[in-house]
């Protein structure tokens, strides 16, 4: 893990959306309902530190990934970067905080303005931190910047349609890295690419990592990919943080009941080894009326009374200080390995499979 300074701190952040309402529901006094897609999680990044966010669709990653490179103004709760809350900031001050932080999204077709050419794209960032800089510069900068993500400078004048999906995410790479900003929130930046492309873009990743020292917020359902990029994993539940710590630590020795069964969905690489996955089963509660005590309760094999009343809070497990995870049990659970859940699913201790298999995939190819 990282011992180099804080770059980002988040503290007790949420988002909720509010849910529109007719307005005789308002004047009948219905209270005002919101998703509340980040609930309350406090985490931090260090400077050059590259941190994997994990979770099921619906947890909440993208809203994280959002709140942290405000693109998204936070509900409640405070983002320390390098010291100044910029939670709130607006106008030319949020503006000029964002040559900081730079997001590569998901989708690099939908991301990428079909009628800009290469070096409009690429240099977008430049342009609105630099609106002053002529064609002929930025063309300069955009054309020594190619190489870095792998692309020859020659094709500066050609539209994103040109590209096959690894080179227009190459495109999103280089245009996030235009700023050298400190850190680069990758949101799924491999998951619309097949598998040898996105064992190259991982590879990018790293070596662009040692070059240049960026800090990484690496959002994925690809646990290889975590464990080839990241030093530290979060997991996030329903909005809430169920446990974090290095990388090592959390997937060799998961704590949360959710981790165990996230892990105990991978398939398995080999296919003589290959049996059942373990599906979390359970209903998933509601992110408008989330229950009381625990998220995780309605789908926890360990569950008992005080889960559903008590929420459980982060805490330090085990021996290592820094590994977290927010379980009433954890102690007890702790040495149950992800296998075993998939025994217990047999033996009737966990309820029924009803619910679909975890989204996470377990291999990169590369
Ligand atoms: N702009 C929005 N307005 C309303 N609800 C949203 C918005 N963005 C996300 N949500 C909801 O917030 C929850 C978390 O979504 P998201 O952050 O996209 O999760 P993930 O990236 O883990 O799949 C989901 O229930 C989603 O429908
Ligand atoms: S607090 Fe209870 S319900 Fe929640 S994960 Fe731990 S054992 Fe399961
Ligand atoms: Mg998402």
């Amino acid at each position: 893990m990282s011992s180099a300074p804080t770059l980002v701190q988040i503290e007790d952040i949420q988002k909720y959306f509010p849910l529109t309402r007719s307005l005789t529901e308002t004047l009948r006094g219905h209270a005002k309902l919101a998703i509340r897609a980040v609930d309350g999680v406090s985490f931090n990044v260090n400077h050059g530190e590259s941190v994997g966010l994990i979770g099921e669709s619906g947890s909440g990653k993208t809203t994280l990934g959002w709140l942290i490179s405000r693109l998204h103004e936070p509900t409640a709760g405070r983002i320390l970067f390098e010291g100044q809350d910029v939670a709130h900031l607006q106008g030319t001050r949020l503006r000029a905080w964002r040559r900081n932080v730079q997001v590569v999204f998901q989708d690099p077709v939908g991301s990428l303005d079909p009628r800009m050419r290469v070096w409009e794209i690429v240099s977008e960032p430049i342009r609105a931190q630099e609106p002053g800089l002529g064609r002929a510069e930025l063309r300069r900068r955009v054309a020594e910047l190619l190489p870095t993500v792998g692309l020859m400078p020659e094709i500066l004048d050609q539209y994103p349609h040109e590209f096959s999906g690894g080179g227009r995410q190459r495109l999103s790479l280089a245009r996030a890295l235009s700023l050298r900003p400190k850190l680069i929130v990758l949101d799924e930046p491999t998951s619309a690419l097949d598998v040898a492309v996105q064992a190259q873009i991982l590879n990018r990743l790293v070596a662009l990592q040692s070059e240049f020292r960026f800090a990484y917020l690496l959002i994925t359902h690809n646990v290889s990919a975590v464990k080839y990029v990241a030093d530290r994993v979060a997991v996030l539940y329903l909005g809430k943080l169920a446990e974090i710590g290095s990388v090592r630590e959390v997937l060799e020795h998961p704590t949360h009941p959710y981790t165990k069964a996230l892990l105990a969905a991978l398939p398995v690489p080999d296919v003589r080894r290959r049996r059942a996955r373990y599906r979390i089963s359970g209903e998933i509660p509601t992110l408008i009326r989330p229950p009381p005590g625990c998220r995780f309760a309605t789908r926890c094999p360990f569950v008992i009374d005080r889960c559903r009343v008590e929420e459980p809070l982060l805490r330090s497990i085990g021996k290592d200080p820094t590994h977290l995870a927010a379980c009433h049990r954890a102690e007890e659970v702790i040495d149950i390995a992800p296998e075993t859940l998939m025994a217990m699913e047999g033996s009737g201790a966990a309820p029924s499979p009803i619910a679909p298999g975890s989204h996470l995939v377990g291999t990169t190819g590369g």
